[in-house]
């Protein structure tokens, strides 16, 4: 029997060292140690021996048993610090390195300036209304005073869908929706885009963007529109704006006006981007045509009003001082994300 445990320490312990895992090690521990196993058997067989023997013996068992807890614990805690090392290596997280930026998106710049022109005359008591891309000759020119033989409404400048509706060539025609069965006061302001049959370069795309504005009521003068458009200005383009007013033509306004801001990068000394003039022109505006008002319901001899609109492409070419406007709508990140 002492030849016999001597047999088994020696197996079990090689058994246990060579064990490359804890399911290993805990076969090994039953083979050996466990109810059935080899260790406990020799264990259970001693009450058949001589007192003498079964001392011998049975001291002999029990440091064979006390060596194998102890071998096995050992290659336990060996098996589980392997397992830790493994589990750290392979999950390793270098915390040092930059973080992954995610890409962000932003305005198109016609949005921020067209955001920016909103803000504005919201601030002074403005609306925004909308008007449809798609919109009828009548109201697109003849409400607006202008009658079958105006040039604008030339095949080669507008694009027509059938002989009464088109692409509005201007937003202008917002002002005969915000006034046709309303009662004044009223006072909006409408941005959208707009389409005329242009060749596409630096300074003309057969689409484009506008804001239109009006107000309306009783004793509205000349001197409501220059004072709104002068602060319009200011807040667009920095305090020290001045304004200019030039004699125009326009049908549906009379009399009307181009309207000109100091130039903001050289401030009326003249530069390269006002081409020495000093000014820059923005708009077009004027008081709305006894016409246009009667042609919306709107009786000319109790209310009167001014009307203006600006191409917002034009405004923010000046405004970042971008020299093509063909760069506005070919979606190169590179250019975009300059603003
Ligand atoms: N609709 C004109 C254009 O497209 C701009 C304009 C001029 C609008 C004068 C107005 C105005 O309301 O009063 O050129």
């Amino acid at each position: 029997m002492k030849e016999e445990l001597k047999r088994i320490s020696a197996e079990a312990l090689s058994e246990i060292a060579g064990a490359s895992s804890e399911a290993e090690l805990e076969a090994a521990r039953v083979k050996y140690s466990g109810k059935k196993g080899q260790l406990t058997a020799i264990l259970r067989g001693m009450g058949a021996l001589e007192p003498e023997a079964r001392r011998e013996v049975g001291e002999l068992a029990n440091a064979v048993r006390g060596e194998l807890e102890a071998a096995i614990a050992d290659k336990a805690a060996t098996l589980k610090r392997a397992a830790l090392e493994a589990r750290l290596a392979s999950e390793k997280l270098d915390v040092t390195l930059p973080g992954r930026e995610k890409a962000c998106g932003r305005l198109h710049p016609l949005h921020t300036v067209e955001n920016r022109i909103r803000e504005i005359f919201i601030g002074m008591g403005f609306t925004v209304v909308e008007g449809p891309e798609i919109e009828s000759a009548y109201n697109n020119f003849d409400a607006l005073n202008a009658p079958a033989d105006h040039p604008s409404r030339d095949f080669q400048d507008t694009f027509y869908i059938d002989e009464t509706t088109l692409l509005r060539t201007q937003t202008s025609p917002v002002q005969i929706r915000a006034m046709t069965g309303k009662t004044p006061p009223i006072r909006v302001i409408s941005p959208g885009r707009v389409y005329r049959s242009d060749d596409v370069d630096a300074t003309h795309s057969p689409m484009f963007h506008q804001v239109e504005g009006l107000v309306v009521d009783k004793g509205i003068t000349m001197a409501d529109l220059k004072g709104t458009l002068d602060l319009f200005a200011r807040s667009l383009f920095g305090e020290e704006t001045r304004t200019r007013f030039r004699p125009h033509n326009f049908p549906f306004t009379e009399p009307s006006a181009e309207v000109d801001v100091s130039c903001f990068v050289c401030g009326g000394k003249g530069c390269r981007l006002c081409k020495g003039e000093g000014w820059i022109e923005i708009l077009g505006a004027g008081m709305v045509h006894p016409n246009v008002l009667a042609s919306c319901g709107i009786d000319p001899e109790v209310y009167s009003g001014f009307a203006f609109g600006m191409g917002i492409e034009r405004v923010a070419m000046r405004r970042y001082n971008i020299n093509d406007m063909r760069l506005f709508f070919e979606n190169d990140v590179r250019f975009l994300s300059q603003f």
